[in-house]
């Protein structure tokens, strides 16, 4: 192995820097992944029978205001103008999402003004005024008022974190954004899209260079393979994306995750939902979501099979440490565990924790590039001397 960078992860993260380490520094690269595919969770494959892009891991739609962010993904992919939209079913009706005006007068059998049904809303939060909400439901009560938290929150945050709200801490939540105007677009970015001819062929086009290897079905932490952690960690500049405790042999103690498992049904119908997202908000569904993949792409309507779709249902649960991490669970607990960790990678020689989860965060795929970007320029170049 001649590599000048080894990277642990062929994410978002692991591939921008990579790119960079190339383009930048004339660098050669070697990336590993435990997994078969590049991509990480931004990954997607697709379906022979209905020809809808199915995005592995979950629903992966790209927006950014960034412009550093914008202009660099565009010299790989071309996007869509895919314009992200969510509905919700509860008690027999569909909503649109995030709540607006159109739901809250739907759900009152109203015509509210922007101004009346601010007042409404404002009143009916009030019910817990001067109170400190103990937990995310009077929290949830105090910042959008029963009728509404009811309808739509609460059973869908009981359905995520498999426990009633009265029970979750209160500073889950910071918000529930209530729009006064009849705007359901989910996003408020300036640029969003889907990649023109798929996720995969994007990532694809980031390490098209022949200085860059990749080597996948290799987990970092396997000695009986030769690009592991022990062989490589102060030998050579190392990037590392995976799990920050499982780097540490969990020494510490595990971060928590929340993880999701997908249900997949098919439909002998062209269209089953009408709409890429609908969310479930009543506790009689048992799972939260449902992804119709083929109708994040109407403009592939030639390619795509008239007759059938398919559905992913998601069942969102607390991750053990075999499952995929997906949503750190982030209480104050781990947060404090997190910041021990960090304080040993910081120690590490030679090696960069990067992405979400070597810094245990939520990243969108944007935050992801940027952080990269960053990382390369402030962490890594050094390293390369
Ligand atoms: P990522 O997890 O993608 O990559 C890390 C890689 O490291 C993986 O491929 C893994 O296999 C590998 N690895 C780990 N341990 C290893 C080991 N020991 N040895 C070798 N390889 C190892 N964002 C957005 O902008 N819009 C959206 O709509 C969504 N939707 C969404 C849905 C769901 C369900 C989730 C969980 C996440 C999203 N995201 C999102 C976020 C998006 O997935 C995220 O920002 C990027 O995938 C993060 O890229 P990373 O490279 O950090 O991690």
């Amino acid at each position: 192995m001649d590599a000048d960078l080894v990277i642990v992860g062929a994410g978002l993260f692991g591939l921008t820097v990579a790119q960079q380490a190339v383009e930048k520094h004339g660098a050669k690269v070697e990336i590993i992944d435990v997994r078969d595919h590049i991509g990480g969770n931004a990954y997607s494959y697709m379906d022979e029978e209905t020809g809808a892009e199915i995005h592995k891991y979950g629903a992966h739609l790209f927006h950014t205001s960034n412009p550093r962010v914008w202009e660099y993904v565009n010299r790989f992919t071309e996007f869509t103008n895919y314009v992200h939209r969510v509905y919700t079913t509860h008690n027999g009706e569909v909503f649109p999402l995030p709540i607006n005006l159109g739901t809250i007068n739907q759900f009152f059998h109203a015509h509210y003004t922007p101004a009346e049904a601010k007042a409404l809303i404002a009143e009916q939060a009030g019910e817990l005024a001067g109170t400190d909400p103990a937990n995310l439901n009077d929290k949830g009560i105090s910042l959008i008022g029963r009728p509404l938290y009811e309808a739509f929150i609460k059973n869908y945050t009981a359905k995520q974190w498999q426990t009633d709200p009265s029970e979750l801490p209160a500073g889950i939540i910071k918000r529930l954004p209530v729009r006064f105007n009849y705007d359901n677009r989910y996003f408020r970015d300036t640029w969003e899209g889907l990649p023109k001819d798929g996720y995969t062929a994007w990532m694809e086009r980031m390490i098209d260079d022949p200085r860059i290897h990749v080597t996948l079905n290799t987990d970092f932490f396997d000695e009986s393979q030769p690009l592991n952690k022990k062989a490589l960690v102060g030998k050579v500049p190392v990037v590392y994306t995976g799990p920050v405790d499982r780097y540490f042999d969990y020494e510490l103690g595990d971060l928590k995750w929340r993880t999701v498992d997908f249900k997949e049904v098919r439909y002998d119908e062209g269209d089953h939902f009408g709409c890429p997202v609908m969310n479930f908000a009543d506790s009689d569904v048992p799972y939260t979501r449902a992804i119709e993949f083929k109708n994040f792409n109407p403009e592939r309507k030639d390619s795509q099979n008239p007759d059938k779709t398919v559905v992913w249902e998601e069942y969102s649960r607390f991750a053990t440490r075999e499952d995929e991490p997906y949503y750190p669970v982030n209480t104050a607990e781990d947060k404090a565990l997190y910041e021990q960790y960090a304080a040993k990678a910081a120690q590490e020689p030679k090696v960069v924790f990067g992405g979400r989860l070597g810094t245990y965060k939520y990243y969108d795929m944007h935050n992801v590039i940027d952080t990269a970007l960053t990382a390369y320029e402030e962490q890594v170049a050094p390293l390369l001397g």
